[in-house]
């Protein structure tokens, strides 16, 4: 198989095999992560999760900040993550919790599972940073049976259209510095559009600082597979 190097949107470099290379932005997502956590993104990703139950597949899952809040109605995860780094933290947290979680590598746009195997899809803080979100939603349309769920944690564009425009302009390098994140996603829209229905969802602003911040606007909820 070809595992040479390409280069896609954002700066990421891809393999063919299903990598994504932020070595920097990996090492210092790390220590954001735990951050949030504390400042209460673990609580969103308790909300995330809570109810919950079958199998589950988890797109990016980064250092594995969610493994420790899947309720014990989940009877395995399948944590797929393409950056090397965040691999090895996510493979070290799954050891820690009691649910069963596997940590492989891959690509959002080509899940390494069977059509409909999933009862559920897990996004979270992930949706901003694919190379094509049309395509991830797609995909995980796949995964997921017929009236399985669609778990989405996501920073999105501003409904204020002011700031929306500052988060466009933004998103011309913002992707570069920050592992191919961009910040004026409408992902409520997107997943509406590809075959989801929302059927919970709860908008709110995180992470505000002394300035504006292009992703302190957030979404939570869930979507049902059509
Ligand atoms: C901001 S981090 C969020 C990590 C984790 N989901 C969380 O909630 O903390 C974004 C994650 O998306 C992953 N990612 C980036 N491009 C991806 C792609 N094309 N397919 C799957 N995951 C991707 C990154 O490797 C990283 O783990």
């Amino acid at each position: 198989m070809n595992d040479r190097p390409v280069r896609i949107e954002g700066g990421a470099v891809s393999h063919a095999r299903g990598s994504v290379h932020h070595p920097l932005f990996a090492r210092l997502y790390a220590r954001l992560a735990i951050a949030a956590d504390r400042a209460g993104a673990a609580e969103h990703r308790h909300e995330l999760l809570e109810d919950l139950s079958g199998r589950v597949v988890e797109v990016g899952a980064g250092t594995g900040a969610n493994f420790a809040h899947y309720p014990d109605t989940v009877t395995e995860v399948l944590a797929v993550e393409p950056e090397p780094y965040m691999r090895e933290q996510a493979t070290a947290a799954a050891a820690r919790v009691g649910v069963e979680v596997r940590v492989v590598p891959g690509l959002d746009s080509d899940l390494p599972v069977p059509t409909g195997w999933a009862d559920a899809a897990v996004a979270s803080l992930v949706l901003c940073s694919v190379s094509d979100l049309d395509v991830a939603l797609a995909e995980m349309h796949r995964v997921v049976r017929p009236g399985g769920e669609l778990r989405f944690y996501e920073h999105v564009r501003s409904s204020d259209p002011r700031s929306a425009r500052w988060q466009e302009r933004l998103d011309v390098f913002w992707p570069y510095l920050f592992g191919g994140c961009h910040t004026s996603r409408d992902t409520a829209a997107a997943i509406s559009s590809a075959g989801w229905s929302i059927d919970q969802q709860r908008d709110f602003s995180f992470g505000q600082g002394r300035g504006p911040n292009p992703v302190a606007p957030h979404t939570i909820g869930r979507a049902v597979r059509d």
